[in-house]
């Protein structure tokens, strides 16, 4: 299993996909059953039957219960197992793993740390203008065969847009321009800003203008999984909020090691109702982000024959991305550690008092020195201890 952050809320799905019939999603490696109950809430629950781990996604919903389609097994919202056939005891471990939920502009988050309790929906980036009646946007949703950390670089890093997205979107100047990075907590932000620059054809077509403007591009990425991209172009140095602007909400899911879901919202505050702009822009943005799934696609199959003595090489514009894998970093470690301080001790165990490294190695010399000089039979004790010592099995 690969290290992914946890701790932290991830898009499982658009709202209108999570219906009165489940439907299946794997995060971060755990498979998940989505479905809403009778108040229209959504919920979300391990999608693995205690009884013999039968997807719950292949059986039906009962009211608000679902029942699984092997044995019947049927569990409550919450998990809790409320009907076994046949019998009226209910197992006590005849439950399955519930996780938190929260909904909002039209994205449903769950979150997938192991302690609920810090299932906080105010860590949820903005995503208002999915919603906003001052705004208009175009919506996608692709699984890409690459590790989210790629798409992570990708958004990071616009310059690629001067030469994959070369027949699309273009902007073959974007890379003259450098960027200003500013880390807060886990966010990290890549600022360019482009001035004076003939506005790109989307404006000047939508909106009628021509000459020069101010362009910019500020991803912000939320470590791990959440990246906004605020663009537009403003009147010569005029401010960035009078501007017709855009915003890319950009969602990546780990699925597993190898494998994301990205969730695209591209939204903007000008040319609202052109219904026409709207549609264009839906088929044009669908063929850019097939651009970067091709790439991101061939750049994964890069990664895994890529020998381990070879890493990335960093420039410049690669400011952003740097801070961030930094960050991420941290962010595993420091739940990798918690997960260690919790992990609970099996009942009787002794505690791990155990040495490791050079110290269990020196400990492990000692004993078989000590034994060498002992009769046959004390040579075979000696050895399992030497071995218990060395932390063998
Ligand atoms: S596997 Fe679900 S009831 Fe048997
Ligand atoms: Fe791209």
């Amino acid at each position: 299993m690969a290290d992914h952050i946890l701790n932290t809320w991830y898009v499982a799905a658009w709202s209108d996909e999570v219906t009165n019939k489940p439907i299946r999603r794997m995060i971060c490696e755990q498979s998940i059953v989505l479905y809403r109950i009778s108040d229209d809430q959504a919920k979300a629950l391990a999608d693995r039957c205690a009884h013999r781990a039968f997807p719950l996604s292949k059986g039906r919903m009962l009211g608000d219960s679902i029942e699984c389609g092997y044995h019947g097994f049927t569990y409550g919202p919450d998990g809790r197992c409320t009907k076994v056939p046949g019998q009226t005891t209910l197992p006590e471990r005849a439950v399955v793993r519930s996780y938190p939920l929260h909904e909002k502009d039209g994205w449903i988050w769950v979150w997938m740390g192991g302690d609920p309790a810090d299932a906080d929906p105010s860590d949820i980036p903005d995503t208002h203008w999915m919603n906003d009646p001052n705004w208009t946007s175009v919506e996608h949703s692709l699984q890409v065969d690459c590790r989210a950390e790629l798409v992570h670089d990708n958004l990071l890093d616009l310059t690629h847009e001067s030469f994959l997205h070369k027949t699309t979107v273009g902007d073959d100047y974007i890379y003259e321009y450098g960027i200003t990075v500013e880390v807060d907590d886990n966010v990290v932000l890549v600022d360019r800003l482009m001035p004076s620059v003939p506005a790109p054809p989307l404006y000047a077509d939508t909106m009628g203008i021509d000459g020069n403007w101010d362009r910019f591009h500020a991803t912000e990425f939320f470590v791990p999984n959440n990246l906004t991209l605020h663009s537009g172009i403003t009147a010569e140095g005029a401010p960035r909020e009078e501007g017709y602007l855009i915003k890319v909400l950009n969602a990546i899911t780990p699925i597993d090691a190898h494998t994301c879901w990205y969730y695209y919202s591209f939204a903007r505050n000008f040319a609202v109702d052109n219904v026409e702009a709207t549609e264009q822009l839906r088929e044009g943005l669908g063929l850019v982000l097939e651009e970067d799934k091709d790439a991101l696609e061939a750049q994964e199959l890069g990664m895994q024959t890529r020998p381990g003595r070879e890493f990335d090489v960093l420039i410049a514009q690669d400011g952003g991305v740097a801070k961030a894998r930094r960050i991420h970093q941290a962010l595993l470690k420091k739940e990798a550690k918690e997960r260690e301080a919790k992990e609970p001790r099996r009942p009787g165990a002794p505690a791990n008092t155990k040495p490791i490294g050079a110290a269990a190695r020196r400990q492990a010399q000692k004993a078989a020195a000590a034994g060498a000089g002992r009769s046959a039979a004390e040579s075979t004790t000696s050895a399992e201890a030497t071995s218990t010592a060395a932390g063998g099995r």
